[in-house]
């Protein structure tokens, strides 16, 4: 019998062209930090399928949860039965966080647990209006479109969007208007006092002309900016804005749906300094690839929540709960957060002595496996006038060497680097190298 999906392999022009393409690699299987294509070539992916299989692809011990779990049962739908991953998984990330105590929501996807968070915060403070940071990303739902503002092509052809939403500026040192700023040399108190970013001086204007505060629901936050450019902010920044949103009765949303599950060095980003978010909004990492996300809220916000006003068919899938425990697993048992940590900081220092003396690269950044090349073209204007077209030459060079790399940033002037967080030192080395050799190639080299 012929099956459907037998035959010769359909033309990828089968796949709508919505689908914007970072590398074309017909991929077969992957393992660790590797994919491998169906002629056998090994692609070293620092990609991640953007940010998603942290403890690498296929994981052996992820790969047979899923198997075992799929052979039992494959849809337990949440407003009919208990499933026992479930319950497990729930229990699990409502004791991750220190603080508390929390409650989880789980769905599928990271917009779909952005929406769940913002009308958690609407319903839980009885207020309307929600405020953003400008380079945010939070999804591609009419609601999180409302709230992405790294770029305008997921949002501009689309209005009228959700209102009552207001942003207000991220640090972004490097791009402060007297000047490149280092974040890691706070001003006086470990603040941003002395930098001239004026975030703080943005918000408090943005709560005397746009909004008053207290008609705010929720401010909502990536603690580092992900496809805005993987900006770090100062480390004073997000306990001030804590702080302040504690001040205005503001419930703070701390959108890690980028930086979680360890791929910052530590399990969520907001941990680095402390701060206790509201609402902490979860995906990618958590799962390993298998479609799922959710929210870990303040218990007492989630009671406010009567049955029925949001859920879904497939949140808290069986199997996707069975792949999130194996995932959980795999980071303790491996010791994946320091490993991050450790990878992170070597490939930290690797890019800043590549990117020593080539005038294109204006800024290296990151923490952990969260890390940024920021191109410029340093004899226009103040030297930091934003460079896509040499992003896109070193991303296609770096891929004729078999490595993945992704583009990010308002102007898509910034290459990320996300490897999973099973990578080796070895690899690092190897992906330096291809970095280094794809910069000579794409024409940066050293004056
Ligand atoms: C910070 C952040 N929030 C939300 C999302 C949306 O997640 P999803 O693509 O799963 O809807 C993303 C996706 O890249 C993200 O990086």
């Amino acid at each position: 019998m012929t099956r459907p999906s037998s035959g010769p392999i359909p033309d990828h022009k089968v796949i709508a062209p919505v689908w914007g393409r970072a590398a074309s690699v017909d991929v077969e299987r992957g393992e660790g930090s590797w994919l491998i294509d169906r002629s056998g070539v090994r692609w070293l992916d620092y990609t991640s399928g953007i940010g998603v299989v942290n403890t690498g692809h296929a994981h052996p011990r992820v790969a047979a949860a899923i198997a075992e779990q799929a052979a039992k049962l494959l849809h337990g739908q949440q407003n009919i039965v208990f499933h026992e991953p479930g319950l497990r998984l729930h229990d699990r990330l409502s004791r991750i966080l220190p603080g508390g105590p929390w409650g989880v929501f789980l769905s599928n996807s990271g917009a779909e647990a952005v929406e769940a968070a913002v009308k958690l915060a609407r319903r839980a403070t009885r207020r309307r209006n929600i405020l953003v940071f400008r380079g945010g990303y939070h999804g591609r739902t009419a609601q999180t479109m409302a709230l992405t503002t790294a770029k305008n092509v997921y949002r501009g052809h689309f209005e009228p969007l959700p209102g009552s939403v207001y942003s207000t500026a991220y640090p972004y040192c490097y791009r402060a208007p007297s000047g490149p700023r280092d974040p890691q040399k706070p001003g006086a108190g470990g603040s941003c006092a002395g930098c001239t970013c004026r975030w703080e001086e943005e918000w408090d204007l943005t709560l005397h002309t746009l909004v008053d505060a207290e008609d705010v629901a929720a401010v909502i936050i990536e603690p580092i900016l992900g496809e805005g450019g993987y900006i770090v902010p100062p480390a004073g920044f997000l306990p001030r804005l804590r702080e302040l949103t504690r001040q205005l009765g503001i419930l703070l949303i701390a959108d890690e749906v980028q930086t979680g599950f360890g791929r910052t060095g530590e399990m969520f980003a907001v941990q680095h300094s402390k701060v206790e978010p509201d609402i902490l909004v979860m995906a990618k990492g958590i799962a390993s690839g298998l479609p799922l996300s959710g929210i870990i809220a303040r218990s007492e916000l989630l009671a406010s929540w009567a049955p029925g006003t949001h859920g879904g068919t497939y949140g808290g899938n069986v199997v996707a709960c069975a792949a999130a425990l194996a995932t959980l697993d795999v980071i303790e048992q491996e010791q994946l957060v320091a490993n991050a940590a450790a990878r992170g900081a070597q490939m930290l220092a690797g890019l800043r002595a590549v990117a020593e003396g080539r005038r294109a690269i204006g800024d290296v950044r990151g923490i952990g496996l969260m890390l940024a090349l920021e191109f410029v073209k340093p004899d226009e204007g103040d030297g930091r006038v934003p460079d896509a077209d040499a992003v896109r030459r070193v991303i296609a060079e770096a891929a004729s060497r078999r490595l993945l790399l992704l583009s990010a940033g308002s102007y898509g002037q910034v290459i990320r680097i996300i490897p999973p967080l099973v990578t080796t030192a070895a690899e690092v080395d190897q992906a330096l190298e291809i970095i280094a050799a794809s910069l000579d190639a794409a024409g940066m080299v050293r004056s």
